[in-house]
């Protein structure tokens, strides 16, 4: 009876729905499959076969041009490197009284902030961040007469085994290119805790996912990646992560017009609370600024 009940509990523990999608194996495996045999793809990178080549050719012609222009981004070695040891919660290090680095910090109090679920940092490549000051507190001069919102380009780091609420890039027409480590992507019919999943793909450096107000509006993203010994349920134990580099473009910013900043559409967008499964909205702000964000990573090299 207790051998059954254990054998029971092990089984179910195995094939639990558990965040951040909430399916089982079987669930992974067949969604994986239904991803491939969207059209268009939801997924573009250098096309290897005629089926590839075909979806991706039903990919909107802005949104390639975004693409093509993202191709070769990638991080170098020593920023990778140098945000792991600012990400590194350093609980393997003889010294635990030292102060969480500058990347954990802002982890550890996004978590407190937002409780419903693990955080990531948005960093703007222009303007300022939200918590800017904290990099001057740390030593790294920054920045401080830049606008706090509307960057239409945003590198977003996302720590191992974190991950975003489902959210709908409303209007905006964008792409989502990974840079460094692994992402997997989830694609929602639209915006509901129990909406359609349509696909799950999976990011590595140079591949990217895009949307528009028709296509692949609603997503959520999650860094697969291993998250320490000791992770907890808001915070991971491990310094490795995944970056992506994210561009917005409202409507009246598509066509080859001046570009003029208005009143932009990605200042807000709509997400599902993960607790409440109720739709919410989030006005959109940096974390860090790129200047800030860059000065601790060189800080950091210099220390090398
Ligand atoms: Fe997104």
């Amino acid at each position: 009876m207790t051998s059954t009940t254990t054998l029971d509990r092990a089984a179910r523990s195995a094939t639990k729905p558990a965040p951040p999608f909430y399916i089982t194996r079987q669930e992974e495996r067949r969604l994986r499959m239904k991803a491939e045999r969207l059209s268009p793809s939801l997924v573009i990178d250098q096309p290897s076969s005629f089926d590839e080549y075909t979806r991706q050719l039903m990919v909107p012609p802005a949104v390639m041009d975004l693409a093509r222009k993202a191709s070769g981004i990638r991080l170098a070695t020593w920023e990778v490197q140098a945000i792991r040891e600012l990400l590194d919660p350093g609980t393997g290090s003889e010294d635990r009284s030292e102060r969480p680095r500058l990347l954990r910090e802002i982890l550890i109090a996004k978590a407190a902030a937002d409780p419903s679920h693990p955080p990531y940092i948005r960093v703007a490549c222009t303007g300022r961040g939200l918590y800017d000051d904290r990099a001057r507190a740390f030593g790294h001069d920054t920045d401080t007469d830049a606008d706090l919102v509307g960057s239409p380009v945003v590198l977003e780091i996302w720590p191992a085994q974190h991950y975003s609420p489902m959210h709908s890039h409303g209007q905006t027409t964008g792409i989502i290119h990974c840079l460094a480590g692994q992402l997997d992507v989830m694609s929602y019919s639209h915006l509901s805790w129990d909406a359609e999943k349509r696909g799950l793909a999976t990011l590595t450096p140079g591949r990217c996912a895009w949307l528009t107000k028709e296509t692949y509006a609603v997503h959520k993203v999650f860094c697969p990646m291993d998250g320490g010994p000791q992770p907890t349920p808001l915070l991971n134990d491990t310094g490795d992560f995944a970056a992506s580099f994210h561009v917005y473009l409202n409507e009246d910013e598509l066509t080859l017009d001046a570009y003029e900043p208005s009143v932009l559409s990605r200042d807000k967008f709509h997400y599902i609370h993960e607790h409440t499964h109720m739709e919410s909205i989030f006005e959109t702000y940096s974390d860090l600024s790129w200047t800030a964000l860059r000065k601790a990573l060189v800080d950091v090299a210099a220390r090398w």
